[in-house]
């Protein structure tokens, strides 16, 4: 079954094969300085999508919203800012209490740690 109840925010609350989602310790991430409340140990990718998040990086050429793709580190679809450093997989990194994650602009550039 799958959450879906308001701006089509995904979580999967109970898997056919996997059974119910019991993780319980909450952790507090930054999304361009916007507090979200993510499942300790899970990848920012999943976090992001359980709060309606889609975009990731905006392509440097051609300026296209981009997100998830692939879902297992292969392409470069859900690159994003994550603690100022630019080009991290945001499907295969997980997210850590105070994590502050920046959507991306093209190649993205460096960042002071905040
Ligand atoms: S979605 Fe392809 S690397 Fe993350």
């Amino acid at each position: 079954m799958i959450d879906r109840e308001r701006n089509k925010k995904l979580r999967v609350i109970n898997h056919p094969i996997l059974g119910k989602d019991e993780r319980k310790k909450k952790v507090i991430i930054y999304v361009d300085d916007k507090p979200i409340s993510a499942i300790q140990g899970e990848p920012i990718l999943a976090a992001l999508l359980a709060q309606g998040i889609r975009v990731n990086h905006i392509t440097k050429k051609m300026k296209e919203p981009r997100g998830l793709y692939c879902g297992i580190g292969r392409c470069t679809d859900c690159v994003m800012i994550v603690n100022g450093i630019p080009n991290v997989r945001t499907c295969v990194t997980f997210v850590e209490e105070g994590m502050r994650i920046e959507t991306q602009e093209g190649l993205g550039q460096w960042k002071n740690k905040k």
